[in-house]
């Protein structure tokens, strides 16, 4: 039977060297020996490998350093300047475990979640395509398992590659060199953005940009940075996330009618491998309807293994980026079109063969 020490070590495999590798091999000793780490996680032992206790409880850990409960292992976390070895770092983990048992319980209740600001690249690039084929400007932006929505405020952020840029040049958030392939940018206004959540996060209180945070990796720097300048856009431009499932939010977006020179976008990402199969199907369905009745873009950047094998590890391919436009009695719908591939985290992407409509 597979122990969560036995996850702790096998998730530490995969990891570069650094702070959390080195935290997972001693948490997973720590779990043997029945010490806190055992203590901490003693409702979990038997949880599903799709739980991710350890992410649960390194997120947990992090909380605690960036609220300043314990400052002290603020020299190890790369994100908040450490450079202290993690060699031997335990001895000094050990014991602020061992102060926050209860808080550590909880934290292992927080599902992981990220809301990843440079997967907006994808969605600009695609953004683009819809744009472009459907010959409309005015953009409706619905975004489904959306988290924070940071991804709703596309167009806050500058966004460029070497001959074309987009957003404006002043913004926190700068996602230069992000596009493999040549990119014409198209002007569109989004006029409405709504995103819809199982779990939304607010991106508004001190909790919810913590909660955010503590999933980063600590030497994910970049990361971190894109971040914390997104969350410094939301800050002034907050967005809607409604606490909702995928299908019905977006059955109900869809039914009342639209002008009919309005562009209604759906987007996600990394999202629907977390979707039960009808949730899948019921937004299929719902999208499917809308496009009788109005102009849509569905762009999704997703992987393309099935929710049944995306956890094993052989199956790790890149997502896809695909575009749906259809505009009722002008643009037949032709299908999902593949503009390219895409990294974990959004960036870059890389754009396929070339379709006509990338041609200015
Ligand atoms: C990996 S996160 C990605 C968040 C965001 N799309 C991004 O790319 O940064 C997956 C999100 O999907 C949400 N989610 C999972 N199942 C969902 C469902 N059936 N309906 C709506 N949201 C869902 C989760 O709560 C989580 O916020």
């Amino acid at each position: 039977m597979t122990t969560l020490a036995d996850r702790f070590r096998r998730h530490a495999r995969h990891l570069p060297d650094g702070l959390y590798r080195t935290l997972l091999l001693d948490m997973a000793d720590d779990w043997q020996a029945g010490g806190v780490v055992a203590e901490i996680c003693r409702d979990w032992a038997d949880a599903p490998g799709s739980e991710v206790v350890q992410l649960r409880l390194l997120a947990g850990v992090q909380r605690l350093v960036l609220s300043r409960a314990e400052p002290q292992l603020a020299m190890y976390y790369a994100n908040l300047g450490g450079a202290a070895s993690p060699a031997g770092a335990w001895q000094d983990f050990e014991p602020a475990l061992r102060r926050h048992v209860d808080e550590l319980r909880e934290a292992l209740q927080v599902t992981p979640q990220t809301n990843e600001p440079g997967r907006s690249v994808p969605l600009l690039v695609g953004l683009f395509d819809a744009v472009r084929r459907s010959g409309l400007t005015s953009v409706r932006l619905l975004e489904l398992g959306a988290s924070a929505g940071l991804n709703l405020l596309v167009d806050r952020y500058f966004i460029a590659g070497d001959d074309w840029s987009y957003g404006p040049a002043s913004s926190p958030l700068r996602l230069t060199q992000a596009v493999l392939g040549p990119i014409t940018p198209a002007s569109f206004t989004v006029v409405e953005r709504r995103g819809c959540d199982l779990a939304p996060v607010d991106a508004s209180t001190v909790e919810g940009r913590l909660r955010l945070t503590s999933f980063v990796w600590p030497h994910d720097l970049h990361r971190h940075e894109r971040l914390r300048a997104a969350l410094a856009v939301a800050a002034s431009h907050p967005v809607a996330v409604d606490q909702a499932p995928a299908s019905s939010w977006l059955a109900s977006m869809l039914e009342p009618a639209v002008a009919g020179d309005l562009l209604t976008v759906v987007w996600h990402s990394i999202t629907r491998q977390y979707w039960p199969p009808a949730e899948v199907a019921a937004t299929a369905r719902a999208l499917d309807a809308a496009r009788e009745r109005m102009p849509i873009a569905h762009i999704a950047m997703e992987s393309p293994v099935p929710a049944a094998q995306s956890d094993s590890e052989s199956s790790h391919r890149p997502a896809e980026l695909n575009v749906q436009v259809s505009v009722p009695g002008r643009l037949a719908d032709p299908g999902p079109v593949l503009l390219g591939t895409v990294a974990d985290h959004g960036v870059p992407v890389r754009l396929a063969l070339l379709s006509s409509s990338w041609d200015a």
